[in-house]
């Protein structure tokens, strides 16, 4: 394990470059891949989708991962203490961001445990010739939207597997537990999800899927909802302004190249996305074969719906089943687990910081309040809907809100992107041109507010899937009350003495001599 110490505290970093970008990746590349993206894509222009896509990946995914990595890379902290560090008022911004790593970890860790219960039961075809009412009923025995307290034991079993696996790992460090994980991880999901893609391509009525899905409907391009889809989809797929890929460039060395690594992460996040979308469609396509219906005539193709009760129905109907079920559910699984890492150690650095805590005592508490919530609220009867409006909600206006205030706050209000630009050229082989100022400045903030309040209006005027209003108030608008609460609460706790008043960022980007790219020896994290 690499460290760079200093007389007052040691910060661990990934043993090599290679390990940073594995555990980037394996926090890009999670569900929002495999189930979110091929199902968006669909409904919004098909093949005319991955226009819209494309020019949010360039024109807000890898820019304002730029900006995550600038920041956690130069100010070396969670996103509380770099935003602090930045400038000082700041910090309640990086509280925001924790706020939303922990609500999207509590229910994002039930979907990891609903996919290893299918893993299991695909071995033997479980779900029999009605996965729909298996996996409402029989498997979570879900009620109408609501408060309950009762335990579905068939979640609640596998989801105390997930955090145990999670505390063990994120108090394991950085080193030893994330950055193995997703070395271990990262190629065996690749391989597995490959092995699926290639056996799908070979199903009769494949080409039908993909020509479903990349057939281009042009006329979708002038729809603002599909745009709104694409950054939406970008945001949560890269694991952007969540503040997490501030903390995991923090754990980087001070060397480091960290615009080439970013452009890696990006693009094999993007392709493992489209690699999703062949695999699924395709799959779908032998569905309609088999059915002898049209596509168009195929419901339930994002979401829950997709994975848990149209891709049973499709196993169920191919030679091989078992294998090909392992082979997407295990995918889903790990591929959910290394972004469930990310997102926990996300909340756990902070609070390990802002407390002066040790990384195990950290993880455990913070573990073990994340679990307590995970279980109360969404491994019972009610967790289904109570998870969708809860997604719908953190992730349609949580995040965009982070993103607008990070771009706002660090071009017009403390003034340091250009030194964060700097300091990217400074330790990077891919330079940051000055192109960069106005799209964080202005193209993204004021693209993002038009989102935001079309996002807001069509909530506030249609409500969401039907629910009542109650429900939407407690679940959907008490979500983000309770962001806005913690980040007030945690912001307002002082520091103590744990605030290090002599951080020195590095490089100095004053000095126009060569040394100060040689990192300075007991330089502080
Ligand atoms: N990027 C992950 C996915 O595509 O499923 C989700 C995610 C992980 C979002 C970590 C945010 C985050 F901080």
């Amino acid at each position: 394990m690499a460290e760079v110490r200093s007389s007052t505290e040691t910060r661990e970093t990934w043993t090599s470059n290679r390990g940073f970008i594995f555990a980037a990746i394996g926090s890009a590349v999670g569900l929002g891949n495999i189930w979110r993206f091929p199902g968006v894509a669909y409904e919004s222009g098909g093949g005319a989708f991955l226009i819209p896509y494309l020019i949010a990946l360039v024109t807000a995914g890898i820019p304002i991962l730029f900006l995550d990595y600038s920041i956690g890379h130069r100010f070396r902290g969670s996103a509380p203490l770099s935003f602090r560090r930045m400038w000082r008022k700041s910090e309640a911004l990086g509280w925001f961001q924790t706020a939303l790593l922990f609500v999207i970890s509590v229910y994002y860790a039930v979907i990891i445990a609903w996919s290893l219960s299918y893993f299991y039961f695909s071995f033997g075809n479980k779900w029999g010739d009605d996965p729909a009412t298996f996996f409402t009923e029989d498997y979570l025995h879900a009620a109408d939207p609501g408060v309950s307290s009762e335990l579905v034991a068939g979640v609640a079993w596998p989801l105390v597997g997930v955090w145990v696996a999670i505390i063990a790992i994120l108090a394991l460090g950085i080193a030893k537990g994330i950055e193995k994980v997703n070395v271990i991880g990262l190629p065996l999901l690749v391989l597995g999800f490959s092995a699926l893609v290639i056996r799908a391509l070979t199903l009769p009525g494949a080409s039908d899927g993909l020509n479903a899905l990349f057939t281009p409907d042009w006329g979708a391009l002038t729809d603002l909802n599909v745009w709104i889809a694409a950054y939406s989809q970008i945001f949560f797929s890269m694991s952007i302004a969540f503040g997490i890929m501030i903390s995991y460039a923090s754990f980087q060395r001070r060397k480091a190249n960290m615009t080439s690594s970013g452009l890696v992460v990006g693009f094999a996040n993007s392709s493992f996305e489209i690699l999703a979308g062949i695999g699924v469609f395709s799959t779908l396509g032998f569905f309609a074969h088999e059915q002898g219906v049209t596509f168009d005539n195929l419901d339930g193709l994002t979401g829950p719906t997709l994975s848990f009760i149209t891709f049973p129905a499709v196993i169920s109907e191919m030679p091989g089943s078992a294998i090909f079920g392992a082979l997407f559910f295990g995918s889903l699984a790990i591929a959910g687990f290394t972004s469930l890492i990310s997102l926990v150690i996300g909340v756990s650095v902070a609070v390990q910081e802002k407390f002066g805590l040790s990384k195990e005592v950290a993880a455990v508490a913070v573990g073990i309040v994340a679990a307590a919530v995970s279980f109360g609220l969404f491994a019972t009867t009610t967790g289904l809907v109570a998870l969708d409006t809860v997604d719908q909600f953190a992730n349609n206006i949580g995040i965009v809100v982070s993103a607008i205030a990070m771009c706002v706050i660090v071009v017009w209000i403390a003034r340091t992107i250009d030194p964060l630009r700097r300091h990217l050229n400074m330790v990077s082989t891919f330079h940051v041109g000055k192109w960069w100022i106005p799209v964080i400045g202005v193209y993204a903030p004021i693209f993002l507010t038009v989102m935001l309040v079309q996002k807001v209006h069509d909530l506030i005027v249609n409500g969401y899937e039907g629910y009542p209003a109650w429900y939407i108030g407690v679940f959907g608008w008490g979500t983000i009350a309770f962001t806005i609460v913690f980040t007030a609460v945690f912001t307002l706790i002082g520091w103590g003495g744990r605030d290090d008043p002599d951080f020195r960022a590095w490089p100095d980007l004053d000095s126009p001599s060569t040394e100060r790219r040689t990192e300075p020896k007991g330089a502080n994290r």
